[in-house]
């Protein structure tokens, strides 16, 4: 994979901190650490965190300054073609992962764990995580659950192996909710939340990852944990928002979820190419003179 420029030679810097420093636009040309991510707490920076599932749309995010990239079990449904992320494997998980790890040179690659490879115990985490440490060249993963999980936690990061936590709606247990519902309404709800949150925190996980929760609820975990937080679908008071990236560019087919912006129409892009191209070669257009080679 080629580079043409840098990140931060393209990303815009931010403003009110030391930019040098910025997880978007700063740090030069290396690897984002977990520490960069502690720092950008300290100093109050909100970063972007978009999910990768394969090398050339990585490195355009690589290039755009996207400081962490998730290689998200949402591959699932965005990217393999299944109802939910459920069945993904360890095989598909570690297979991406590594061509998103290929594909950039700036980004914190976080790999996610797939729903039946850390569920059995931390002993059975940390086989799944060094797998995808090991094999893909991940800096991080992701597990989801909070109290639930938080032993699986503590030993990953006493292994070396640093994880982005993931509570509120967790995907993974799709078949017990009934559906995708909004997480932490009501008092109950909420205090559970707050004792996950604080439960995967001194757990010893880098960050965690909240998950259609009222906005309320989000700040206020945000404001009581020294990690990130991380919205998707959590509201604007969190220290980092997520997307899935095929939702944020306009890749998903029919409806997307309310909290997702489009920043782009690339469904509509890509099927406009696609209908070109078959005109022109119906047409006899395409190849032309100077796509030809002769004799
Ligand atoms: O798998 C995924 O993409 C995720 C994000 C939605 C946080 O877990």
């Amino acid at each position: 994979m080629t580079h043409a420029t840098s990140a931060h030679e393209t990303a815009p810097q931010t403003g009110g901190t030391d930019s040098s420093r910025t997880l978007y636009g700063g740090t030069g040309n290396r690897r984002i650490t977990v520490r960069d991510i502690a720092r950008a707490k300290q100093q109050g920076e909100k970063w972007p965190m978009l999910t990768a599932y394969d090398a050339m749309t990585a490195s355009v995010f690589d290039e755009s300054g996207i400081p962490v990239m998730l290689v998200g079990d949402s591959m699932g449904n965005c990217h393999l073609g299944y109802e939910s992320t459920v069945p993904v494997t360890m095989d598909e998980i570690t297979l991406l992962s590594a061509a998103v790890v290929r594909g950039t040179k700036r980004a914190l690659i976080v790999g996610d764990l797939p729903f039946g490879s850390y569920q059995e115990g931390p002993v059975q985490a940390l086989r799944s995580a060094t797998r995808l440490v090991k094999e893909a060249g991940v800096g991080a993963v992701k597990l989801e659950g909070g109290e639930r999980s938080a032993h699986q936690i503590e030993l990953l990061v006493q292994s070396g192996i640093p994880v982005m936590a993931h509570v509120g709606l967790t995907p993974q247990s799709v078949n017990a909710y009934g559906g995708y519902p909004v997480q932490g309404r009501g008092e109950e709800a909420a205090q559970q939340l707050l004792r996950d949150a604080k439960a995967v925190q001194d757990a010893g996980a880098f960050a965690v990852v909240l998950e259609l929760v009222p906005a309320e609820l989000a700040a206020e975990v945000t404001r009581s944990l020294h990690i990130p937080t991380v919205g998707i679908g959590a509201g604007a008071e969190c220290d980092a928002q997520v997307l899935v990236w095929t939702d944020m560019a306009g890749m998903t087919a029919g409806r997307v979820p309310r909290f997702v912006k489009q920043y782009a129409h690339l469904r509509e892009v890509l099927g406009g190419a696609a209908k070109a191209f078959a005109e022109d070669v119906v047409g006899g257009a395409y190849p032309a003179e100077e796509h030809s080679f002769r004799t």
